[in-house]
């Protein structure tokens, strides 16, 4: 049976409701169709793919077009699932302008269901702007990795009380200006559940607790395929990594060996071309 998608209201119904919500990054076809077969409420395209598809050190240096090459895969992967563009550095800092049009790329480029974007209130007349070119919008606070410098690093946030004020006002300024989704990043439990209860959104946690509406992680630390590092709040369900490399060891073994590819790995002649091709060799000797 088809799948069927859900979409913004879906969410909120299920908020309402107590339904939990999951969620993960993808980043390519393959992945995307096994997420869509597995039952994921919503993919997102994240700029973690920096880290997980390229090799960078972190998200700076990805670019809308790679964003838009990913989340076109993706896309056609799961067809009947909520996928969400991730704006990379750069794609919305500089003016409500240039985000809207970057939002818009998303769209017409990648058909995506919403645009997730970095910052609370300092990026409220951005979420607008991409909110007037009717794009649903997906706000990102706490921990956020784009603008770790200014945040003392990849750390968790809002661990005092005056910067779980600050993460409790940047999700309230995102709601107002009618972001109809919140992630919030690495932040106690107490402060995001807190917020989840005050926000009529569906608002969802990495590594932000039990407390929400919904959870995501990053496909790569769930499957155990990115290694480099493994944050806290990472559960990982398989180790692809070891699977992988152990398959891998087995074929250079089996080549340095011979013992692939063997008979059954091979297509042979035709019936009744073997004797020709046999006195055609012997035109070469
Ligand atoms: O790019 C990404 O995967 C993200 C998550 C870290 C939330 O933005």
């Amino acid at each position: 049976m088809q799948k069927k998608k859900l979409m913004v209201h879906d969410f909120m119904k299920m908020k309402e409701s107590g339904e939990k919500i999951a969620w993960i990054t993808a980043y390519d076809y393959p992945t995307a169709l096994f997420a869509e077969a597995a039952g994921l409420d919503m993919l997102l395209v994240g700029d973690s793919l920096g880290m997980c598809v390229y090799g960078y050190e972190g998200t700076v240096p990805v670019t809308m077009d790679q964003c838009i090459v990913h989340t076109e895969a993706v896309r056609r992967a799961a067809p009947n699932t909520f996928v969400i563009g991730d704006m990379p550095l750069g794609s919305y800092q500089v003016s409500d302008e240039e985000a809207a049009r970057n939002a818009i790329r998303f769209l017409k480029e990648a058909n995506v269901d919403a645009i997730k974007l970095e910052g609370g209130k300092r990026v409220i007349s951005r979420i607008k702007a991409i909110l007037d070119a009717g794009i649903v919008v997906v706000g990102h606070i706490g921990l956020t990795p784009q603008s770790s410098g200014q945040i003392g690093g990849h750390k968790a946030q809002g661990r005092t009380a005056e910067s779980a004020r600050m993460v409790i006002e940047d999700a309230m300024a995102t709601e107002e200006a009618g972001a109809q989704m919140l992630l919030i990043e690495a932040v106690p439990p107490e402060v995001s559940g807190f917020i989840a209860k005050k926000l009529k959104i569906p608002v969802f946690s990495i590594g932000a607790g039990a407390d929400c509406d919904g959870q995501l992680l990053i496909v790569s630390d769930l499957i155990g395929q990115f290694t480099a590092f493994t944050p806290k709040f990472v559960k990982r369900y398989a180790n692809v990594a070891e699977v992988v490399t152990n398959a891998l060891k087995e074929y250079v073994k089996d080549v340095r060996a011979g013992a692939f590819p063997t008979d059954e790995h091979c297509y042979h002649m035709i019936k009744g071309e073997e004797e020709k091709f046999s006195k055609l060799i012997r035109e070469y000797e």
